[in-house]
């Protein structure tokens, strides 16, 4: 029986107010209006900004909302006047959308469309409402991010998901939806990283890793990762990394950053390229610093906590080092994601490697905690 046009009820892990465990309960998913397609969402990693925003850290964050944002799954219904997706089509959900026909698309400079931004920074569709309602209170949900992936159906703007190759297997493209491709694309897209060129990058989840495989593919002579704690070692040099350091070997200096000064020395004046994979502010500064003069370039890729601000001399930047940041890796989802999913489909780039961990819905909870074990790159929820 065809559910399309009617209300579907279905699980989601409803995050009823900042600082509580998810809770996994009926929802009623209303059907996709003008310009929005409704999903059956498969599988969706957990990524550090949903359990940022569930700590009530966000500024943006609006409870009761269902959270979730690296997800996959199938076209269950489209709404008048979406053109670009069937239902049935496998699609990766895009936080970072595109609609190519704003100022931002249109640029040629940018992958940060602003057709959705706003309405999806208040954590409603498009047209200010939502779709989402709790079986249980009858109150209505926020959308979050512009995609709400940890439910069994989303409904989204057809700006923010992309119809990719169904042979590729979902429980693991999800990751394509944020980490694998913020780090990758931050390497390629943003840093566009050049043939034997040294490259350090501080924190080795999801993101860094996928920056050293970027590095290695553009042909990178020396990838340093850095990471505090000493598993990430062998992970590092799986994707690429030529060197590992753990900052805690490193013995402090007398008024100067000894991580500064150690990269320095040990790359004749300096990095051409640098990566924060942190979020932590102190890293970026080093970063930076870190940086060789004349030309290198640090790109900010972590998430401060709200509030924090950098800070370098001037100097620094004034002597040709340049400080950037990326988001979504650069990459402008509709238009570029198919052709890194066919690009895995050949063997050519990797996603299956991120997956350490997996749970059902029912234990999404315990699947956050893994985040916070060390040992877990990326765990991926199975929605069914
Ligand atoms: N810009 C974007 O579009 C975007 C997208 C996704 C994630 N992010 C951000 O990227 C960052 C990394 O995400 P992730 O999923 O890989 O996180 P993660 O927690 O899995 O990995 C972070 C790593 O950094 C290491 N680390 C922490 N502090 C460190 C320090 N001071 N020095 C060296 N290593 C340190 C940790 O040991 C860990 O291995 C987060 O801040 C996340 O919010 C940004
Ligand atoms: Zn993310
Ligand atoms: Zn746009």
């Amino acid at each position: 029986m065809s559910t399309e046009g009617k209300t579907i009820t279905c699980k989601a892990a409803i995050a009823w107010e900042a600082n509580k465990p998810l809770s996994v309960e009926d929802v009623h998913v209303a059907p996709p209006r003008e310009g929005e397609v409704r999903v059956r969402v498969t599988f969706t990693g957990l990524c550090h900004t949903d359990v940022y925003t569930l700590s009530g850290a966000d500024p943006e964050g609006a409870f009761p909302s269902i959270l979730g944002h690296e997800g996959a799954g199938v076209v269950e219904s489209i709404g008048e006047g979406v053109t670009d997706v069937r239902p049935g089509d496998n699609v990766i959900l895009l936080y970072t959308a595109e609609c190519r026909k704003c100022k931002f698309c249109t640029s040629g400079k940018t992958n940060l469309c602003q057709a959705v931004r706003a309405t999806q920074g208040q954590g409603v569709m498009p047209d200010g409402t939502k779709r989402f309602t709790s079986a249980r209170t009858g109150q209505e949900l926020f959308h979050f991010m512009g995609t709400s992936t940890f439910s069994q159906y989303t409904v989204v703007s057809q700006y923010s998901l992309v119809a990719v190759d169904p042979k590729a297997p979902m429980d693991r493209t999800c990751l394509l939806g944020c980490g694998v491709t913020t780090g990758y694309g931050a390497a390629v897209y943003t840093a566009k990283i050049e043939p034997r060129s040294t490259v350090a990058i501080w924190g080795m989840g999801c993101v860094g890793l996928a920056v050293a495989y970027g590095a290695r593919e553009r042909g990178a002579k020396r990838i340093i990762a850095i990471d505090m704690n000493p598993a990430k070692e062998a992970w590092a040099k799986e994707f690429g990394a030529t060197e590992f350091i753990n900052p805690k070997d490193v013995p402090p200096v007398e008024g100067g950053d000894a991580m500064v000064q150690h990269l320095v020395a040990i790359t004749d004046g300096g990095l051409d390229y640098t990566f924060d994979c942190t979020g932590n502010i102190h890293v970026m500064r080093t970063a930076l610093e870190a940086c060789h003069k004349g030309w290198g370039v640090s790109t900010i890729i972590g998430v401060a906590k709200s509030g924090e601000e950098i800070s370098t001399r001037p100097f620094q930047l004034v002597t040709g080092r340049k400080w950037q940041g990326s988001a979504f890796g650069g990459v402008k989802g509709r238009t570029q994601l198919p052709g890194i999913v066919n690009r895995y489909l050949q063997g050519e780039f990797k996603v299956d490697e991120y997956v350490t961990h997996r749970e059902p819905l029912s234990r999404i909870n315990e699947g956050l905690e893994h985040m916070h074990e060390g040992q877990c790159i990326r765990c991926v929820v199975d929605l069914a």
